[in-house]
């Protein structure tokens, strides 16, 4: 197992069957091993150093019906809101004099929010920040679309793929969504200039090892800028509600195996990931991550934004929770950066 970690680490990828025998056979001595070397390769590309980005929860309305999410059009019990440009632009504020270089966009399919009305508000952010970077994470939309909020300001885009194999697609969405689709929109989104995000949730109903495998390969091709790894995690009122959460340790396996196939991608430790586990940050960067998004919505819509149960958005999961997130990296020997943090080509070798 070992020579493949070393090989995986050397020359980025390894075949098909080495990496089932990794997904299949990993045991904790070995999962040590990879987080291990995974945190070396993103301690020589980024120090200690952890990027931020503040996430804004701009909208819970949905057009879509997703199984897995507690968002969905199907579910009645949440209440639904939509922030204001105003109420946007105050969280930027907050963020801004907190630190927070990039402010992260991020909602449901919503169809009131009208493409008007966010490239409006990215223009807006643009003009009063313009040494932030804005991220979007609004779902799948036209190329005209994405390149009209390019044009107006936005720089990255974040859209996980969920899974590449196109049966195990139509087990965690609806029949009017397609795998197809979605890829067309992460090429769209690369070809117009975004740094994108791709990734997966780890242990969603119906996943198998060659699932993983697939996704590991389309990443492997695709390239993204930034790549999401958090574990599923059951929400109550959709259709996955009894379905078991991924594991810890099969989403730090991943994260590794990541890391060290893209050296130089930002990583996020997931809130998902920091749910599930006390200690879910910090282990995911010890295994490679290299970026956490506290949560910068307005505090009373923060429970509304149940993706799934029991969503952290307090504490150092929250933007106001920044110093204690401050120590939290600090015990285990990384520090905050302010910086913008975008995407930088791999200079380094292992
Ligand atoms: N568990 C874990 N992650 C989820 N997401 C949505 N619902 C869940 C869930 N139940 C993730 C999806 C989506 C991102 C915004 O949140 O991967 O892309």
């Amino acid at each position: 197992m070992r020579q493949w970690i070393d090989k995986l680490r050397q020359e980025k990828t390894l075949q098909s069957e080495e990496f089932r025998q990794l997904l299949t056979k990993c045991d904790a001595e070995t999962l040590r091993h990879i987080n291990k070397q995974a945190q070396e390769v993103s301690l020589q590309h980024f120090g200690n150093k952890i990027y931020i980005r503040g996430l804004i929860e701009v909208s819970n309305y949905c057009r879509n019906n997703c199984f897995y999410c507690g968002i969905r059009k199907g579910n009645p019990h949440i209440k639904r809101y939509r922030l204001s440009m105003e109420s946007i632009l105050d969280c930027c504020k907050e963020g801004y004099a907190l630190g927070f270089r990039t402010f992260v966009l991020q909602g449901g399919e919503d169809p009131g929010l009208t493409d008007d009305r966010i490239e409006a508000i990215v223009v807006a952010i643009r003009e009063q920040y313009p040494d932030c970077a804005i991220t979007l994470s609004l779902g799948e939309k036209p190329y005209e679309t994405y390149q009209r909020f390019f044009q107006a300001g936005a720089n990255r885009y974040l859209l996980r793929h969920e899974t590449y194999n196109e049966i195990h697609y139509s087990q965690l969405h609806p029949a009017e969504m397609s795998c197809k689709h979605r890829i067309q929109c992460l090429r769209n989104l690369k070809e117009i200039g975004y740094q994108t995000g791709s990734g997966i949730m780890v242990g969603s109903p119906g996943q198998t090892v060659e699932h993983l495998i697939q996704d590991i390969l389309f990443i492997e091709k695709l390239r993204p800028e930034m790549i999401g790894i958090g574990p599923f995690l059951p929400h109550h009122d959709t259709p996955f509600a009894q379905f078991p959460n991924g594991t810890v340790e099969q989403t730090l396996l991943l994260l590794s195996i990541f890391r060290l196939m893209h050296p130089s991608a930002l990583i996020p430790a997931t809130t998902a990931l920091a749910t599930l586990a006390p200690d879910g940050r910090e282990r995911g960067i010890l295994a490679g991550a290299n970026v956490v998004m506290p949560n910068l919505s307005p505090r009373d819509e923060r429970k509304k934004y149940e993706l799934y149960n029991n969503k952290a958005s307090l504490g150092a999961e929250s933007a106001e929770g920044l110093i204690l997130l401050q120590k939290q990296l600090q015990s285990i020997g990384y520090e905050i950066s302010t910086d913008r943090g975008d995407f930088k080509h791999e200079m380094l070798k292992n």
